[in-house]
């Protein structure tokens, strides 16, 4: 295959992909999309993208795009992810993978029934540091685990209107950023992978609203998952605190414990992460964990979005050109989102809520 070619639906976050994906030899951003078709224009000219849309249709028409990324508000994900595997075209999607389990359901089977790529683009899985941990986990120096926790504590009362006083679309009445479904992906997606749990099979959670008031859902939800094992995962998601940006995991086993502090410097690659084994001679407190799984030096370092979204772009490619699934295919993201999907259940209903398995 010649350079996959790519177009953008969304060009806010969108704009991390289009440095990823044009950062890659083997592949191109020929077209960008967003309703605000103003914005389109002035990011298809700082990109150096030749053709932007204002409707998903119109991009979709075009014949010579391969790829199709995803970057648009949370609830519209589902419907235009289907819509893209529809035209034939592979997609990365931004996180959730939907909002409704219908449209899990059907991007799975879409996947399966043509073989295109999807990916939901967690790219906290990619962080080096993180990598070592897993690294660490998979080798079987924690020994049998047992529990694993996820935070994701993100002040969003920035992020909630304009200037002008409009609502954003994280504050939009009728379809608001949820807790579990929003940035909760990067917690428990990436804590599942961490601990190594294919599934959880229930879940308990509680939310409340006490930072962002004006809104018709909860600002913070703490989730507890239970895997078919007895292991549990504690996931937390917050938008209405005060405190800096914080993505902390721990994990913890018969022989050993990891964690990351709260304590956080600006990207993921760089926090502290702490670790204890029972195969550490004298060491009766936790010990910083080397970062052996280091970011390719081709790749820039950045402090927010853009190193992972770029080692995110390389093995999207790698999967759309050799034919294989992409880290987090369509199974792998409906794991994660029909739990946390399900974790939002529990919240409004009060109850435990068994979680819908992906065979
Ligand atoms: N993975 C991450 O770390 C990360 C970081 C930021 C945002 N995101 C995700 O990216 C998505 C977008 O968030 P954002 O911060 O970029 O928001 P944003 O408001 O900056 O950008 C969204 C864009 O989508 C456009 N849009 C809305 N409806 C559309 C439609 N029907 N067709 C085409 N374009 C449409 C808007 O005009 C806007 O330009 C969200 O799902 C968000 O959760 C993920």
């Amino acid at each position: 295959m010649a350079q996959v070619r790519f177009g953008v639906v969304g060009v806010g976050q969108g704009r991390s992909h289009i440095r990823g994906f044009q950062s890659q030899a083997e592949s191109t951003v020929v077209a960008v999309c967003d309703a605000d078709l103003g914005r389109a224009t002035a990011v298809a000219q700082e990109y150096g993208v030749d053709r932007r849309y204002q409707r998903l249709e119109e991009l979709l028409d075009q014949r010579d795009i391969d790829a199709v990324v995803i970057a648009t508000p949370d609830h519209l994900h589902g419907p235009m992810s289907i819509a893209a595997l529809r035209a034939g075209k592979h997609v990365l999607s931004e996180i959730p993978m939907a909002l409704e389990p219908t449209h899990m359901r059907e991007i799975v089977e879409l996947t399966d029934r043509t073989g295109l790529k999807y990916h939901m683009a967690n790219q906290t899985r990619f962080a080096p540091a993180l990598i070592s941990a897993k690294a660490v986990v998979s080798s079987g120096r924690l020994g049998e685990l047992f529990y694993g926790e996820a935070e994701y504590l993100h002040d969003m009362r920035y992020a909630q209107y304009f200037p002008d006083g409009r609502r954003r679309w994280r504050a939009d009445p009728e379809h608001p950023q949820t807790t579990l479904l929003g940035g909760g992906p990067h917690a428990l997606d990436t804590l599942r992978w961490l601990m190594g749990i294919d599934q959880f099979v229930e879940v308990t959670a509680y939310g409340n609203r006490k930072g962002l008031t004006d809104r018709p859902t909860d600002d913070f939800t703490v989730a507890l998952f239970k895997a078919a094992d007895g292991s549990i995962a504690k996931v937390a998601v917050a938008y209405g605190l005060s405190r800096p940006y914080c993505l902390y995991f721990s994990v913890y086993g018969t022989e050993g414990s990891f964690e990351r502090t709260r304590h956080q410097r600006p990207a993921a690659d760089t926090t502290t992460n702490y670790l204890y084994t029972n195969d550490i001679p004298y060491t009766p407190q936790m010990t910083p964990m080397e970062v052996y799984h280091r970011i390719d030096p081709a790749v820039p370092q950045r402090a927010a979005h853009g190193s992972l979204e770029i080692i995110q772009a390389r093995e999207f490619l790698r999967a759309v050109r050799e034919d294989r699934l992409p880290p987090i295919h369509a199974r792998e993201a409906a794991r994660s989102c029909l739990a946390l999907w399900a974790g939002l259940e529990s919240a409004r209903l009060g109850r435990p809520v068994p979680i819908e398995p992906v065979p």
